[in-house]
């Protein structure tokens, strides 16, 4: 049975969890929520490769076989790090879906919502520097979803305006694809698509990260599948919030 540590800022990686327990229904789950610390968008890198460093060691203690870093910001930030200090431990990481998106698009504009940290970091820069020249990527930072998810706030006047916010800029510079760039976002799915309508496309990278870190146990030869299905939830802030988002999933 593998044991699979999650971590994120806040709830948001749950929308990746929800994904995996989907292809791997008999693992062991630790999750752990930054809460404390939530949100990392605007926090430098190195707080956030601090807090991944003390998230991983906790989940490691935990007997975790894998690390999914279910978190855009963290990713950015720490990844490459882990990776280094840790390198006998698989890491799944997140990155806003660009290429799906320039594939998909047929107006030839795609948005991107994220924290501001991951828009700025050199892993979606370098990824963005691949499609620029075929496609126009618009950004946008999220702002203020983090908050609403943490709150609960999913759907409602309040929600709705500050989506709208955030993603009108992108659909008024002509984006029929909206990539999801932070894992708090899928939360928000249906205000966001109500916001769009129906010719612009969401993507959530989370159906694909689950199928990934699925290779990677195969890969690293850990056996899955045996069972019992077990979840554990952790926070360095309020439990509630996390509860919360968990019962959705
Ligand atoms: N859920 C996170 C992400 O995917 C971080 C959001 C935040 O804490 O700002 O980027």
């Amino acid at each position: 049975m593998a044991v699979i540590g999650i971590f994120d800022s806040g709830s948001g990686g749950l929308s990746v969890y929800r994904e995996l327990v989907k292809v791997l229904p008999q693992e062991r789950y630790v999750y752990y929520s930054d809460a404390a610390n939530c949100p990392y968008g605007e926090k430098s890198a190195l707080f956030i490769r601090r807090r991944a460093r003390f998230i991983t060691e906790f989940l490691l203690d935990k007997g975790a076989g894998v690390i999914v870093v279910a978190c855009n910001t963290a990713t950015a930030a720490a990844i490459t790090t882990l990776r280094q200090e840790y390198p006998d431990v698989p890491f799944v990481g997140m990155e806003p879906a660009v290429k799906p998106a320039a594939l998909g698009t047929k107006t030839g504009v795609i948005g991107v919502l994220a924290t501001a940290g991951t828009l700025k970091a050199s892993k979606y820069l370098n990824t963005r520097g691949l499609y620029d020249a075929d496609v126009r990527v618009v950004e946008h930072v999220g702002q203020g979803f983090v908050e609403l998810v943490e709150k609960g706030i999913l759907d409602g006047p309040e929600a709705e305006e500050t989506v709208r916010a955030s993603l009108q800029p992108l659909l008024d510079a002509g984006a029929d694809v909206i990539v999801l760039g932070c894992t708090h976002y899928p939360f928000l799915r249906p205000v966001i698509e109500r916001i769009a309508g129906p010719g612009v496309q969401v993507i959530d990278p989370a159906p694909a990260v689950a199928r990934q870190t699925q290779r990677l146990l195969e890969k690293h030869g850990v056996s899955i599948g045996l069972g019992p299905f077990s979840v554990e939830l952790h926070s360095s802030g309020d439990p509630a919030a996390l509860k919360r988002i968990y019962e959705l999933c």
